[in-house]
C-alpha cells in the first residue's frame, strides 16, 4: 500500500522517533508499505516519521539505474558509530518536493542497526549510500535537510514550502 508522505512544514516531521521494540508482522507490513511508497515516489530513502510513524526505522535503495537490481536496505534503531571525511551532494527529500540543495555530510559512515527480524548488523558505507544513511538517520531525530542550510537558504526553502502548503490547502 502506498502511504501518504508528510511534507514540510508538517510538525510530525519534527518528532523524534521511538525505538522499535516489536519485530512482528505489523512491522514487516510497514516496511513493505514504505518500500512501495519509496519506489513509487521515486526516492532513494524513506524514514518512518515521513509517513507519520514516529519510530526509529528507515529504508534506502541507492540502486537508481534502471538496469541495476534493487538493493533495499532496512535500518532499525540505527546508530552512526563513526564518520570520516567530508562530501557535498545536491540532496532532495520526499518531504520537500521540488527542492534540491547542496548539503555537507561525512563522506564515510559506520552504522550499527537491527534488520527487520531484530538481528544486529554493522555496515560501512561511502558514496551515495553514506549520504542517504545520514539524511534518513536525521529524520529519526526530527532533523531535516533544511537544518543543514545557511540562514538565507533556509529562509528561502521555508518560504517556498509554506507557500506550496498554502496552495495545496486551498485546492
Ligand atoms: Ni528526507
Amino acid at each position: 500500500m502506498i502511504l501518504p508522505i508528510l511534507s514540510y512544514p508538517d510538525k510530525r516531521l519534527r518528532e523524534p522517533g521511538k525505538e522499535v521494540e516489536r519485530f512482528d508482522a505489523e512491522l514487516h507490513r510497514l516496511i513493505d508499505d514504505m518500500a512501495e511508497t519509496m519506489y513509487a515516489a521515486p526516492g532513494v530513502g524513506l524514514a518512518a516519521p515521513q509517513v507519520g510513524v514516529s519510530q526509529r526505522l528507515f529504508i534506502v535503495d541507492v540502486a537508481t539505474d534502471e538496469d541495476e537490481p534493487s538493493d533495499l536496505r532496512v535500518f532499525i534503531n540505527p546508530q552512526i558509530i563513526s564518520t570520516e571525511g567530508e562530501t557535498t551532494f545536491n540532496e532532495g527529500c520526499l518531504s520537500f518536493p521540488g527542492i534540491r540543495e547542496d548539503i555537507d555530510r561525512a563522506a564515510r559512515v559506520k552504522v550499527r542497526a537491527l534488520d527487520k527480524n531484530g538481528t544486529p548488523f554493522e555496515l560501512e558505507a561511502d558514496g551515495l549510500l553514506a549520504i542517504a544513511i545520514q539524511h534518513e538517520n536525521d529524520h529519526l531525530d526530527g532533523k531535516l535537510m533544511i537544518d543543514h542550510l545557511s540562514v538565507l537558504r533556509r529562509r528561502l526553502v521555508h518560504r517556498a514550502m509554506t507557500k506550496r502548503a498554502a496552495v495545496d490547502a486551498a485546492q
